[in-house]
């Protein structure tokens, strides 16, 4: 069952609905499109809104039921006082399409009066989101969603250029996410690192990359011994995939994206707890976030050199596990101290890190959900960023913060290096409780050589546990949305 998402620029009040979803802001008044959709209510709207029974806050609904011809249902979302943006837009936008869910409409036109291009961006993107469900694994669904899935959704949108183009970007990003969140959901056993393979060369043959494909072997010519050590105590092949997007000049450096691919963490020998231990299925999100935006800059035909890694790999304790106070070398040369098999996921990075050298790159991104300290410190609601290159990390955080997947700066004194500092060997991999996500990071550094980098701490931001209103709890999609925006920005100037 395929979603379809559309664009037309059809009067309000033309449409034959089953649902017409309409977004207003705090204490709304009709124009002149929206009181003809009023009349064969006769004036419901006005009413609930004079009343003020609907004000327009963020998040509130209310339902209107029409007849048998025209919007045979409205639907008010409210997105209240703030400044419309994309986020915004695909905030009200999601919630408009998670009712529809629940009603079973199987379709919805969905109009957001005042939008802009940014604005419809995130309309197309909410739209998705909102409408996104993982049913592989269900043969039977709960009682309660025995209702048609919204299978169609169009946006009434302005007839520009920019909307359009708007329009797509938001369709192209919601496909990533889609296949961001699709892996996300996956459990350990569905998603192995062979998933990795498999998705790199549909993407890869969809839009005419070039895909390389490392495994144990080819890793060990490669010296991988970071890498590597975490994926001894596994049957599973571990796999490199390198896609490469080539949109731009043939001497152009290109933007490097990396993931952490750890299709589930158990944390080794140093095994996690049990509670909620099934949430580590994500923890190759940063690796699904990669995917996910090497399919949308592909669909976006951008013009701009694009470079996707990830490392895909399980952690698993085991007789043949790397154990703590393990020495292992990485293909730059440097001794790592294990400590803790729990902290793995640098080890995999640390040689994504060096072999993205070879890429050249102009600005190498890694995502990973890295550290539970991130989780303590930002909480579901802003990304770690973490980088030397000021310039980087501003590019970064304007990105994040367009693509509604803001981040929030941390610091890489070198004071917090002594924490990683090994009595036996060059490292260790990891710096104890305090300023864990820090001193991750600065882990990672030591592994980046001559490029610029910025590091992304997705752990707290690319699956909830909770349900986030305008989500369900799952996967988000970050970090799709702001690789590809950073991609975009790169495009344009
Ligand atoms: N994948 C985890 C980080 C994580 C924790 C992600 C919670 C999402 C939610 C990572 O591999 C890990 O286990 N990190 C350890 C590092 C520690 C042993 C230094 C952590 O954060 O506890
Ligand atoms: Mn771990
Ligand atoms: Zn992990």
């Amino acid at each position: 069952m395929s979603f379809s998402l559309q664009l037309s620029h059809a009067a309000p009040a033309s449409v034959d609905s089953p649902l017409l979803a309409i977004v207003l802001p705090q204490d709304p008044s009709l124009d002149d499109a929206l009181r003809a959709v009023d009349t064969p209510l006769a004036g419901a709207i006005q009413r609930s809104i004079a009343r003020r029974d609907f004000r327009g806050g963020r998040d509130e609904t209310m339902l209107f039921v029409g007849g048998d011809s025209g919007a045979q249902r409205v639907l008010l979302v409210g997105r209240g006082s703030a400044p419309l943006t994309r986020a915004v837009a695909r905030r009200a936008s999601a919630i408009a399409a998670r009712q529809a869910g629940k009603l079973g409409t199987g379709a919805m036109h969905l109009v957001l009066p005042g939008a802009d291009a940014d604005a419809i961006e995130g309309v197309a993107l909410g739209a998705a989101a909102g409408s996104w469900a993982y049913p592989d694994l269900q043969t039977q669904p709960p009682e309660k969603e025995r209702r048609a899935r919204l299978q169609s959704v169009t946006v009434l949108g302005g007839d520009t250029d920019a909307v359009r183009a708007g329009f797509a970007a938001g369709a192209a990003v919601a496909e990533g996410q889609a296949i961001a969140k699709r892996l996300g959901m996956m459990p350990g056993n569905v998603c192995t690192p062979e998933t990795f393979v498999e998705v790199g060369r549909e993407i890869a043959a969809r839009h005419g990359m070039t895909i390389t494909v490392l495994g144990r072997a080819e890793m060990e010519l490669e010296k991988m011994g970071s890498f590597l050590c975490v994926a001894q105590g596994t049957p599973e092949e571990p796999r490199l995939v390198a896609l490469e997007y080539r949109g731009g000049a043939p001497d152009q450096q290109p933007v490097v994206l990396i993931g952490k691919g750890l299709c589930f963490d158990t944390g080794g020998i140093s095994i996690k707890p049990a509670p909620e231990m099934e949430w580590m299925k994500f923890d190759m999100s940063g690796a699904g976030g990669v995917m996910g935006a090497m399919e949308a800059i592909g669909r976006l035909r951008l013009p701009i050199n694009v470079v996707g890694i990830i490392g895909a790999t399980t952690n698993m304790p085991s007789g043949t596990a790397v154990k703590p106070g393990d020495v292992v070398r990485a293909s730059n040369g440097k001794t790592i101290e294990i400590i803790n098999t729990d902290a793995e996921g640098r080890l995999v990075l640390a040689d994504l890190l060096v072999f993205a050298k070879r890429f050249n790159p102009a600005l190498a991104i890694d995502a990973a959900t890295l550290t539970g300290a991130v989780v303590i410190g930002l909480g579901a609601h802003a990304v770690g960023v973490f980088g030397a290159d000021k310039a980087a990390v501003d590019e970064v955080l304007a990105a994040g913060s367009a693509a509604g997947e803001p981040g929030w700066p941390l610091p890489l004194w070198d004071e917090y290096k002594e924490q990683i500092k090994s009595d036996v060997a060059d490292l260790k991999n990891s710096g104890g409780r305090a300023a864990g996500s820090i001193t991750a990071a600065l882990f990672l550094q030591e592994f980046v050589d001559g490029y610029p980098w910025v590091h992304l701490d997705v752990a707290g931001t690319a699956y909830s546990q909770v349900d986030l209103g305008w989500i369900p709890k799952g996967p988000t999609g970050t970090p799709v949305g702001t690789f590809v925006e950073i991609v975009r920005a790169r495009a344009r100037r």
